[in-house]
């Protein structure tokens, strides 16, 4: 191999600060990342399609990835969706981003699950969007009280484009939404005609499997979105996702100007991912970093356990994160300081919230860490605490 040219200039997203145990990030581990069988994919790509490898890709995404998409839907989830219903993209993050493109206009009201994917809202809120929290509770979103909402506003005189959330292993929560809420919301969706846009990012990533089955495996035609990504299961930075929808939601982003210019999302890694499918790679590759995330969920529930036993918590059942929940009421807001001294650092819960909440809760990720370095990570967020003195004061602060 050569060296790599030098460059001042940075390569990755997230670098590690020196001396701190970063619980942050929902990254995945490096060592889980299939540098080598994702080589092997590629040459094979290559070697198959030649020249049609590497031209303008057709629109959706090529057809051997999407066959196969279909199929792997058919055993991970309760049913599959036909080719016609599917489109490659750039990312969830695309997705979501195309899907709020077609759905939204400037002035709508976007209803966002509390809490939600941070950086979901993010994306929705470029659309110039009023965001909205939908009510929910520990279990998740409340179908009935939304519903009631969902009138609410429309007899208000604006129109709600959309709903947003991780029903399956949601970021931050790792929590999963149950059955019976699954059903009545698609009830909702089918009355109120108000999409739902499911985030179906983790489905890949249960243990034990299998997750739950989507919203859109059992939804009316036409009333669920499902977005998900190979970012997780594969790796983030082939950006890869896809969308499953109406042929007619489908045709619409196919339509779009930069499909019709650009062809298909990113093919040439498409159909090298079609290529690590057709192996056998993806399905070793997903059962191996089921078990290594797992080893890595345990280790970090063992060591909350053992010391910050203040913190409430379910353990999840996939997914990447531990919601931890303080008994102040500002806890995971004020910890954080004193953590980011002691050495390491998380995600507060008031960033997954819309509404000025969450401030007791902090998300810490179990994805990126050994298990050792996750124990460390909670001691000394445990030794923060204790610095903090929060366990003492238990009047909340103003604002
Ligand atoms: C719920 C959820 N959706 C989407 C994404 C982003 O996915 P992608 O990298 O495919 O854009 C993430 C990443 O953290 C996520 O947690």
């Amino acid at each position: 191999m050569t060296a790599a040219r030098p460059t001042a200039l940075p390569v990755v997203q997230f670098h590690s600060r020196a001396g701190c145990v970063d619980l942050g990030w929902g990254h995945p581990h490096p060592a889980a990342l299939p540098v080598d069988a994702w080589a092997e994919a590629t040459h094979s790509a290559l070697r198959r399609y030649g020249a049609a490898a590497l031209t303008y890709g057709y629109a959706a995404g090529p057809g051997p990835l999407i066959e196969w998409l279909c199929e792997r839907l058919a055993e991970v989830d309760a049913g599959p969706p036909e080719p016609a219903q599917v489109f490659v993209t750039g990312g969830a993050s695309h997705a979501l981003d195309l899907v709020a493109a077609l759905l939204c206009r400037p002035g709508d009201v976007v209803l966002v699950d509390s809490p939600t994917y941070h950086l979901a809202l993010r994306i929705v809120a470029d659309h110039r969007v009023e965001m909205v929290p939908a009510p929910a509770d520990e279990d998740g979103l409340d179908p009935t009280a939304t519903a009631e909402l969902i009138r609410a506003i429309i007899r208000r005189g604006r129109r709600v484009a959309m709903l947003y959330l991780v029903p399956t292993f949601n970021n931050p929560t790792g929590r999963s939404l149950p059955n019976e809420r699954r059903s009545a919301l698609l009830a909702v969706a089918a009355r109120s005609g108000v999409p739902v846009v499911e985030d179906d990012t983790y489905r890949e990533l249960a243990y034990p499997a299998p997750a739950p089955a989507s919203l859109f495996s059992g939804a009316e035609p036409g009333t669920v979105v499902r977005i998900g990504s190979f970012a997780k299961s594969v790796a983030p930075g082939l950006r890869l996702g896809w969308l499953t929808a109406a042929p007619s939601l489908v045709a619409a982003v196919t339509a779009r100007g930069y499909v019709d210019s650009g062809g298909g999302v990113n093919h040439t890694a498409a159909l090298a991912l079609a290529e690590f499918a057709a192996s056998g790679a993806y399905r070793r590759h997903v059962e191996a970093i089921r078990v290594r995330y797992r080893r890595q969920r345990d280790a970090l529930v063992a060591a909350v356990r053992a010391e910050l036993p203040q913190a409430e918590f379910v353990v999840p059942d996939g997914g990447w994160f531990l919601w931890l929940r303080l008994p102040h009421p500002y806890g995971g807001t004020e910890l954080l300081p004193h953590a980011e001294a002691a050495g390491v650092s998380y995600v507060p819960g008031r960033q997954f919230f819309v509404a000025d909440a969450g401030h007791s809760y902090l998300r810490l990720s179990y994805s990126m860490c050994d298990p050792e370095t996750l124990v460390e990570g909670v001691r000394r967020l445990a030794g923060a605490y204790r610095a903090a003195g929060l366990s003492e004061r238990s009047t909340p602060l103003p604002g």
